[in-house]
């Protein structure tokens, strides 16, 4: 080890004389590792979501190989290990159930292990957010390696999009218009290779986010997750995280104010998922960066709807990257960054992205030639969301806006799955559909079902969109005109909790507002009513999350789990 570099963390396990260095070393010699690689350089912890049971990670084992071929070129050693890995397809009730349990073992495993510098190796939905949470409350030199999307799924010679199309089509088939045979057929069409969503889901939400924030290398939101690039990536991440540690650059010096808006506002122009919103509010209170609900509303005003990806538009990962990927993005925005951002490769974010360009201009347009000029998250408030809700305006219909209509309110999912299509239901085209109970309290675990499915004998009528309301959240693959994360969520005694079937609602999108209409003297009469619902049965981690989940304008994350709270351990075992 060079003198001038200080003594690195590593050192306090591998340094060691006596029976505790024995211990530190003498075991992992057992992987075939000689005495030499415990000299002081810096050791990369590589932290993998691999799971069959996450589909769209499970080729992690292979990208992770190559992220040690980066990490020993650059002379440091690569140490893998595994958290828990959060499956969005198959996972039960939800997934953002367990974002916040993942994130605790991601935490916990990074300062329990003689690590100097990390890899987050994240793909579906979850593990990113998760991994980005547990790895900020720890603050070592961090990478990101998001694992790419899927390639362009093909049905029938139409491209089909993650998620988006399946709830296009799942409309056909509630429509008597696809047979269930064409339904199922179309299954393997969708998923074809190995990466995540490759619509502007979450998963490609969350891998735009790593890269705004300086937090991943170029390419990292939008190479195909079978090309070959992105194994280069993955072995030059291993690379830069021996240098990062080796300039002592902690994730917070990248985790910036000005990075956090730069991500609002490519959030915004992409197109992104409202669960973005949720996950950076959770991300910004770990590693104590001041952002708040309103801010995304703020900062992303001005900020033009540049990218034409289902579920706002018509393409698909695949094209986005031919047509020079969020790079091109990041340079057609310009000033609208904070460009002087620092990045994990050293650079700034504008000079990163300084010689992008777009080479297809029906997927990425230009400022000046948008495909709306105003593409942020809208955060509502009203007598119906005092602590805020959202919308995205962009997967929206523009008529329903400004809207004013009766609810028809459902308690839970399960009174909605049971009712939506009963012949009998009171609804046309200005109904407002109110979910509650459905928030991070309430089911618990704030599912994906805010798009609330529309009554069948509408969609008969061809009735494409109503507005929804709830205090859940929706799939970032999803759209329609859709209020969500109401806050405080039902379950915690908030208003929407009052709603009753016939009670007038009014939406106002332009004025950020959502409003119950109804006098101030009977919302009282009602709260005097309310009773709050029974906690869940049952103890383990259920229970935990009950009684510490933060309301979604905080991030659903934990109470206790706010903060950074560093590396250091005291006390050995040995
Ligand atoms: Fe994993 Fe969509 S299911 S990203
Ligand atoms: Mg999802």
């Amino acid at each position: 080890m060079p003198s001038d570099r200080p003594r690195l963390r590593s050192q306090d396990w591998f340094g060691a004389d006596g029976i505790a260095g024995f211990a530190h070393r003498s075991w992992l010699k057992n992987q075939g590792l000689p005495d030499r690689v415990f000299d002081g350089r810096p050791v990369i912890g590589i932290c993998n979501t691999f799971s069959e049971l996450t589909p769209c990670n499970a080729h992690f084992r292979e990208l992770a190989e190559h992220v040690k071929r980066g990490v020993l070129e650059a002379g440091g050693l690569p140490l893998e290990f595994p958290v828990t890995s959060l499956g969005e397809t198959v996972m039960r009730p939800t997934t953002m159930l367990l974002r916040n349990l993942a994130s605790m073992d991601v935490e916990e495993s990074i300062r329990a292990n003689p690590i100097d510098g990390v890899v987050l190796l994240c793909g579906c939905d979850k593990t990113t957010p998760a991994l980005l949470m547990g790895a900020a409350s720890c603050d070592l030199p961090t990478i990101v390696v998001s694992g790419g999307p899927m390639l362009t799924g093909r049905y029938r010679g139409r491209p089909i999009g993650s998620g988006t199309s399946v709830f296009a089509m799942n409309e056909e088939v509630r429509a008597g218009r696809m047979s269930q045979a064409e339904f199922r057929a179309a299954e393997a069409c969708a998923s074809r290779s190995a990466g995540h969503c490759n619509t502007m889901g979450t998963a490609s939400t969350m891998a735009s986010v790593v890269e705004a924030l300086g937090l991943g290398l170029p390419g990292n939101a939008d190479i195909p997750a079978v090309d070959a690039r992105r194994r280069v990536l993955a072995r030059d991440a291993g690379r830069r995280a021996v240098g990062l540690v080796h300039e002592n650059v902690p994730m917070s010096a990248i985790l910036t104010r000005a990075a956090f808006e730069n991500a609002i506002r490519v959030v915004a122009a992409i197109g992104g998922s409202t669960n973005a919103v949720i996950h950076l509010l959770a991300l910004a209170g770990r590693i104590e960066a001041g952002l708040i609900l309103d801010d995304f509303d703020k900062v992303a005003r001005g900020v033009p709807l540049l990218v034409d990806l289902m579920p706002s538009g018509r393409h698909l990962m695949e094209d986005f990257f031919a047509a020079g990927g969020l790079q091109a993005v990041l340079s057609e925005l310009g000033d609208l960054l904070h460009r002087e951002a620092r990045t994990v490769t050293g650079r700034t974010i504008g000079e990163e992205a300084a010689d992008a360009q777009v080479w297809d201009r029906e997927v990425i347009r230009s400022v000046a030639d948008p495909l709306a000029p105003e593409a942020g998250i809208a955060v509502l408030r009203g007598n119906l969301a005092p602590d805020g809700a959202v919308i995205k305006p962009s997967a929206a219909s523009p008529h329903l806006l400004r809207h004013r209509g009766r609810a028809l309110t459902f308690t839970g999912v399960e009174d909605l799955r049971s009712r939506i299509d009963d012949p009998a239901l009171a609804v046309d085209e200005d109904t407002v559909l109110v979910l509650t109970g459905a928030g991070p309290r309430g089911y618990p675990g704030m599912p994906e079902v805010g798009n609330l499915p529309l009554p069948s004998a509408l969609l008969r009528r061809g009735v494409r969109d109503l507005v929804r309301i709830s205090d859940a959240r929706m799939s970032g693959t999803a759209y329609g005109t859709v209020v969500l994360h109401v806050s405080p969520e039902a379950a915690a005694g908030g208003p929407l909790a009052l709603v009753r079937d016939g009670d007038m609602i009014e939406l106002d999108v332009e004025h950020r507002r959502l409003h119950l209409d109804l006098p101030a003297a009977e919302l009282t009469r009602r709260r005097r009513q309310w009773r709050p619902p029974a906690a869940p049965q049952g103890g383990g981690y259920r229970r935990l999350y009950v009684d510490h989940v933060l309301q979604a304008d905080r991030g659903a994350d934990f109470d206790f789990l706010v903060g950074r709270r560093g590396v250091q351990v005291t006390g050995d075992n040995h």
